[in-house]
């Protein structure tokens, strides 16, 4: 441990002296001596003193009361007054400085040590205290939440600054009223006061804060307890809720804008669904009574030719409203009906329907042949939807191209275990790269009149019947859509 340096302030040359011998002996180090007030604050400072001993009355204009202020505002140590006279004027005005103990002259080795020691260990514990008291204040000073202490009265001993902000009221005010006078609380739902020591924590508060405005505030109230476990007042911490209230509210706001405009998109799903499915049945409902009319209108209506036309009308008209239930169910995510089905009847029926356009664009439908039944469980119409979209894309693809070979295919493959793969290909110029990630988005096309719904649709129907649905490029050229259908079981 390094040897404590001490500054000796007196005038009288021979107690100096003397004094400086009795320190040596104590194990001290004298770093200096001075006669005159004047020089005291200096002589600490360049000597790097750890204490000061000065005497009360010294020669000169400043006393030795006067040359310890200085001192200690010059290097903040410890000042112990050596005096001869024990009035009471000169105590008092020695305890203004804040002296660190006084020794009634003359004095003992022992009595000096005890008050040399005794000033640098109070010294040492004043300057622990005053730093945590700066660390509580620059913590208390810098935390978002407003902070109030009391005394075990409930008067206001300390506020911070956000609280003197939010009670509109500065420290120096509030310092000694009751909490009551301070501020003012009410209960949110009621509206009626509460008072500020009795507030509940969880309980919704509004603040009369200046203004006046009334501002959503949570409050915590918690006793300090003294050494010896007793209440010795409390601390109070308001939080204001308005920026949370007003992030809350947006946050509520958006929910509710976010779950409308999936409703609508839903919605507007559904409708272009609707929309895009049932073109093809109205389409021949309209063609097959329109040629009805022709044959009813002849001189001698043919009666069985309309039966038949009816028949189909009827027919279209029910897959119609059969796609719209399926379309419906898709929408509120309820799973498809699930039957047996063989993939390649389904095939066959949906060349059936859409041989005859086909033909008239000039282009070739090839149905590869399939040796046994390919079962899968699923909704007979929705599975010829998927087919129907995959054959339009197609036809659509080899219009949009200058190919010459324009035919289509469907493929049934039963050869990986657990699945039917059933594959369309057409012959047209194939998939630009930049589209393939968007081709299952609703809405996305790259056709003049296209919707964008047929492979959304597509995707979403074999979606649910627990497959898969994807793209590949053919070579040299060509696509091919293919979908995944778990087989039916037994
Ligand atoms: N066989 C195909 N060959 C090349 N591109 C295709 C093929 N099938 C689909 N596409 C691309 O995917 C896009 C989306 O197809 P989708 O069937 O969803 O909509 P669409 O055919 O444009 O319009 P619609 O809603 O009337 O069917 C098409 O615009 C096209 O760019
Ligand atoms: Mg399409």
């Amino acid at each position: 441990m390094s040897v404590t340096r001490i500054l000796i302030v007196e005038d009288d040359r021979v107690v100096a002296r003397d004094l400086r011998q009795q320190l040596t002996r104590l194990g001290y180090e004298v770093v200096g001596s001075t006669a005159r007030g004047e020089d005291a604050a200096g002589l600490a400072q360049s000597t790097r003193a750890d204490l000061a001993l000065t005497d009360i009355r010294l020669e000169g204009v400043m006393d030795g009361i006067d040359a310890a202020q200085q001192i200690r505002l010059a290097c903040d140590i410890p000042v112990v007054f050596l005096t001869a006279y024990a009035d009471d004027e000169t105590l008092r005005r020695a305890r203004l400085t804040e002296p660190f103990g006084y020794l009634l002259k003359p004095f003992e080795d022992s009595q000096l040590r005890t008050a040399v020691e005794m000033a640098l260990y109070k010294h040492d514990a004043d300057r622990r205290l005053r730093h945590s008291e700066r660390r509580y204040a620059a913590t208390l000073a810098s935390i978002g939440d407003a902070v109030v202490s009391t005394d075990p009265e409930g008067r206001v001993t300390y506020l911070n600054p956000v609280a003197e902000a939010l009670l509109g009221c500065r420290a120096d005010e509030a310092v000694g009223r009751c909490l009551g006078q301070v501020y003012r609380l009410r209960d949110e739902e009621s509206g009626l006061p509460v008072a500020p020591c009795d507030a509940p924590r969880d309980q919704g508060l509004l603040l009369e804060a200046p203004g006046p405005r009334l501002v959503p505030v949570e409050q915590s109230a918690s006793p300090l307890i003294d050494d010896r476990g007793q209440a010795g007042g409390m601390v109070v911490v308001f939080r204001d809720l308005t920026g949370r209230r007003a992030f809350e509210k947006q946050l509520r706001d958006a929910q509710a804008e976010l779950a409308r405009v999936s409703g609508l998109t839903t919605m507007g799903e559904l409708a272009a669904s609707i929309a895009h499915e049932i073109n093809q049945p109205l389409a021949a409902i309209v063609t097959n009574a329109s040629a009805g009319l022709n044959w009813l209108r002849r001189p001698r209506p043919e009666v069985e030719e309309v039966d038949q036309l009816l028949g189909r009308i009827v027919a279209d008209g029910s897959r119609a409203a059969d796609v719209i239930r399926g379309l419906q169910a898709l929408a509120r995510r309820a799973g498809p009906d699930l039957a047996p089905l063989d993939m390649a009847v389904a095939v066959q029926e949906v060349a059936a329907l859409m041989r005859a356009d086909i033909a008239r664009l000039g282009m070739r439908l090839r149905i590869a042949p399939v040796d046994a039944p390919a079962w899968v469980m699923g909704d007979r119409i929705q599975m010829q939807q998927v087919l129907v979209n995959l054959l339009r894309n197609g036809m659509d693809a080899i219009r949009e191209s200058d190919d010459t070979a324009r035919s289509l295919a469907v493929e049934i493959d039963g050869a990986t275990p657990g699945e039917v793969r059933v594959a369309v290909t057409d012959t047209g110029d194939g998939i630009a790269p930049e589209h393939c990630s968007r081709l299952f988005e609703p809405f996305f096309t790259t056709r003049p009149l296209g919707m964008g719904m047929g492979l959304a649709i597509c995707r979403s129907i074999v979606e649910a019947h627990h497959g898969r649905l994807w793209a590949e490029a053919l070579a040299p050229r060509g696509t091919r859509f293919a979908f995944a259908l778990p087989v039916a079981p037994g």
